[in-house]
């Protein structure tokens, strides 16, 4: 076989010479040694055949210089090698084949995964590489010090997930690039680099003349980020995000002419935009999102200038949106979400025409909407929370647009009927708002890719819009808070087969439930709130192994809580809310689902037991019931996480049991307005108490000390009790929002006008 493919390569050198063929073109010119490296290396790594595209196809039948990731010079020499991506998994160390291809020129062993090992030496033999790609492999700690030997270096990637940390310490930045002259691009994203403070930017500007590419996202490095950078003339791309400069922006900056990506995100930078940055020519991407106090106004941008991307999201950057913002006839990316900007939207971003994303959510944006007639390929438009007024333009021609949210804003007119001829449209978010009128029932529909639709807190009116019903893939629907009107028939709703939510609460609506009828909703359905729609009769939910958030408050629901609705979502039921309406007692016997959050049975008229709840419960109401019967001695045990606990007004006898002071997580506690009896145990140890009402009731006793130690509790009030002896002092009473003490004749001391003599204490 050998001997077969040595004359071959004869042959071709032959063929070559006598006919002044470029010898590139032929195959059959592998050389032998560096095809036994080459087998050396396959047999020596180890790596997942099936997942390899390359290595495993390398076999003596086809010439080396033919294998996959394998290129070689016209003399056979290996001189590119590229095993990115073949899930090698180790047996790559200091003796290691590849370092015997001494023509080896290009190296790229990225998106493999070396199990946290170290980097072997062995790199400063390949003299000839200029191209070496180390990203992602998956090697951990020290880079070696022969790094340094790679004299011809021109690109050096070391980039790493955020999950494996190679280190630069010893040797240090400045010893593994001080030698490294010919380096155009540096990618170091994820090293950790020891520097003292500033000092990496002037090491690599005295060592790397010709750099290009600069990527040193998240390598722990500090600041002041100085000038020196801009000493680097052809420097194209900047890439510094995550590291803490806690500096202004280098003004110098803007003498890069040649700089293209300028991305410094989450730096926290402070000072004011550099203006002149925004007028280099061929500036395409500035990313100064999440420096929280970087302030200023956006400058003029340049007649015709290159930008494509323009990302300031979460920073103090405001005023006003300058005009010449549609100058930019390139801009595809806007991100200012989270700004202080003012004033009206200009209407020159209706001239950009190849804009594909633009969020200027909260903001303080006012005025009304441009039409972006122009904007053909904008497919992301979020102005969320600003103060924009007028109507909703037609966006006619819009064909690419997915994503519209326009909520929370004070928008007013009809619904765009306009906005369902848009064939890409996906996500509609309208609420908060004061848009109104009745929907026309015969809407052409074409916006078949719908899946969310939120109308709700506006004042639309009417019947609800027949065209929802035409929507194949609705799963969002919520039409809370308006004031639509009519009777529904719940099961129009089961024709959404992906419906993953329905909120048609507090409208006019009187919701018609088929009680005889079979499952009828989306196996998907998450969420279900029908609050004040009327409803007489409990929807048949016990299949929907997906539901999670019930509200059915304010019906007329009555009778038994069935116990059926404590397995909905296969036991995964996170929110119920059944509070207003005329439930009597939970049918027995019931188990409560360990996962519930909320459970509210407020304004019912349940009787006799108090249902002992899960433990996780954070908010639990039973008030404005008629139970009747004391509250379980252990029960504030199982109140550890809970938030919100009220009871009141649910005629409770007997007395506050002792284990509530268990109840350590306690925001508001409210058990006022019962027949409770007994002292006011120790709640000292709930220190996040804001709220404690325990007025009404026939307690006596002291008022325990350490209600005056909880620093957060704001309302108090334990008037019309037995309560007896002195109001506990040295309290900050005074900035109480709510303070009640009275109709408790024996209680004495300031707040109380009564002061407490000696005698009766
Ligand atoms: C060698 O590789 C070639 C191309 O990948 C393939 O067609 C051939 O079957 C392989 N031969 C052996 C012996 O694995
Ligand atoms: C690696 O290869 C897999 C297929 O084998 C592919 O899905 C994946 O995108 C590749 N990853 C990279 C970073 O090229
Ligand atoms: C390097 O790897 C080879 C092949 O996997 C192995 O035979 C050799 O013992 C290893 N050498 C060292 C120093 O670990
Ligand atoms: C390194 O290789 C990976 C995978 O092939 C590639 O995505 C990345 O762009 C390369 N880095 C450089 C600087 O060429
Ligand atoms: C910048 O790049 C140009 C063209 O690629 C090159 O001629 C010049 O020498 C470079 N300048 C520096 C300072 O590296
Ligand atoms: C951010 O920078 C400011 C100075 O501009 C500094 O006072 C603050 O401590 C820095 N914050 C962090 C987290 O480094
Ligand atoms: C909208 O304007 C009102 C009144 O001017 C103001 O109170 C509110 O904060 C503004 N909202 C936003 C998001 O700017
Ligand atoms: C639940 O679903 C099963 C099969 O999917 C069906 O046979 C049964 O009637 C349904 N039960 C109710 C109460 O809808
Ligand atoms: C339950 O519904 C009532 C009435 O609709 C509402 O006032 C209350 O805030 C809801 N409870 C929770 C915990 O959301
Ligand atoms: C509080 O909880 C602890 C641990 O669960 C328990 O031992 C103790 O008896 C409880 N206290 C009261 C007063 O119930
Ligand atoms: C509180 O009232 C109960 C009767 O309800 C009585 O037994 C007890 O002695 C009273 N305690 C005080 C301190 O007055
Ligand atoms: C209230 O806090 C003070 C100071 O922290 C402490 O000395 C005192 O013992 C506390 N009193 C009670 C009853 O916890």
């Amino acid at each position: 076989m050998r001997i077969q493919i040595s004359s071959w390569l004869l042959l071709v050198c032959f063929c070559s010479s006598f006919f002044g063929l470029h010898p590139i073109l032929v195959s059959g010119r592998c050389l032998d040694n560096q095809k036994v490296l080459l087998l050396a290396l396959k047999n020596e790594v180890q790596f997942d055949s099936s997942l390899s595209t390359k290595l495993v196809g390398w076999n003596q039948s086809v010439d080396c210089c033919d294998w996959g990731g394998v290129a070689c010079d016209k003399t056979g020499h290996v001189i590119g090698l590229d095993l990115s991506n073949e899930s090698i998994s180790g047996g790559f160390n200091g003796s290691s084949s590849v370092f015997s291809l001494g023509f080896l020129k290009s190296f790229n062993l990225a998106y493999n995964s070396f199990n946290s090992a170290q980097l072997p030496l062995g790199f400063g033999k390949l003299t000839q590489v200029s191209y070496l790609n180390l990203s992602n492999a998956n090697f951990v700690g020290q880079i070696p010090g022969d790094f340094s030997s790679m004299k011809r270096l021109v690109t050096l990637d070391l980039s790493s997930s955020p999950y494996y940390t190679l280190v630069l310490e010893n040797p240090d930045l400045k010893m593994l690039i001080q030698n490294l002259k010919e380096v155009r691009e540096l990618h170091l994203d994820n090293m950790k680099i020891s520097t003292h403070g500033y000092h990496w930017s002037g090491v690599i500007s005295s060592s790397l003349p010709n750099l290009q590419v600069l990527s040193l996202k998240s390598c722990g490095l500090s600041g002041p980020l100085d000038s020196s950078l801009s000493m680097l003339k052809n420097l194209s791309v900047i890439l510094l995000d995550e590291n803490t400069f806690s500096s202004d922006i280098p003004e110098s900056f803007g003498s890069l002419q040649n700089l293209r990506v300028l991305s410094l995100r989450a730096c926290n930078l402070s000072g004011s935009l550099p203006k002149k940055i925004f007028q280099i020519p061929t500036l395409k991407t500035i990313d100064l999102s999440s420096n929280v106090i970087l302030k200023g106004p956006l400058p003029e941008f340049p007649e015709n200038g290159a930008l494509e991307n323009l990302l300031l999201s979460y920073t103090e950057v405001g005023g006003k949106l300058p005009d010449s913002i549609g100058n930019l006839p390139l801009l595809s990316r806007i991100e200012l979400r989270g700004c202080k900007f003012t004033g009206p939207i200009p209407d020159s971003m209706k001239d950009l025409t190849h804009i594909v994303y633009l969020d200027l959510s909260s903001n303080h944006l006012t005025g009304s909407i441009p039409s972006f007639r122009l904007s053909k390929n904008l497919a992301y438009l979020n102005f969320y929370l600003n103060n924009l007024t007028g109507g909703i333009p037609s966006f006619q021609g819009l064909n690419s647009l997915q994503f519209l949210d326009l909520s929370y804003n004070s928008l007013n007119g009809d619904f765009p009927e306009s906005l369902l001829a848009l064939p890409s449209l996906e996500y509609v978010y309208l609420s908060n708002n004061r848009l109104s009128g009745q929907f026309r029932k015969d809407i052409d529909v074409s916006s078949y890719k719908l899946r969310i639709l939120d109308l709700s807190s506006n004042k639309f009116v009417g019947p609800i819009p027949g065209f929802i019903f035409k929507l194949p893939v609705l799963s969002t629907l919520t039409l809370s808070e308006n004031n639509f009107n009519g009777v529904v028939d719940l099961e129009m709703f089961g024709k959404f087969k992906e419906l993953y939510a329905l909120d048609l609460s507090y409208n006019d609506l009187t919701i018609k439930v088929n009680i005889g009828s079979k499952s009828s909703f989306s196996s998907e359905l998450n969420t279900l709130k029908l609050a004040s729609c009327k409803m007489q009769e409990l929807p048949n939910l016990k299949n929907q192994s997906r539901l999670m958030m019930i509200d059915l408050s304010d019906n007329e629901l009555r009778g038994e809580i069935p116990n059926w609705i404590w397995e909905v979502g296969n036991g995964y039921l996170r929110f119920l809310n059944l509070s207003s309406n005329k439930f009597s007692s939970l049918q027995k016997p019931y188990t409560f689902p360990f996962l519930l959050d909320v459970l509210d049975l407020h304004s019912n008229v349940l009787e006799g037991d108090i249902p002992i709840p899960p433990r996780r419960v954070y908010h639990l109401d039973y008030s404005n019931n008629n139970f009747g019967s004391s509250i379980p001695v252990n029960f504030g045990n199982v109140l550890t996480s809970t938030l919100f606990f009220s009871m009141s007004n649910s005629k409770l006898v007997g007395v506050i049991p002792q284990s509530i002071r268990n109840a350590t997580s306690l925001r508001v506690l409210d058990l006022s307005h019962n027949t409770l009896t007994g002292p006011i145990p120790s709640i000292g140890n709930s220190k996040d108490l804001q709220s404690l009402d325990l007025s009404v009731n026939k307690l006596n006793g002291s008022i325990p000390v350490e209600l005056a130690n909880l620093s957060l509790l704001s309302f108090l009030n334990l008037s019309y009790n037995h309560l007896s002896g002195k109001i506990p002092q040295g309290s900050r009473f005074q900035t109480f929002t709510e303070l009640s003490f009275k109709g408790n004749k024996e209680l004495c001391g300031p707040p109380l006008k009564k002061s407490c003599d000696k005698k009766r204490i």
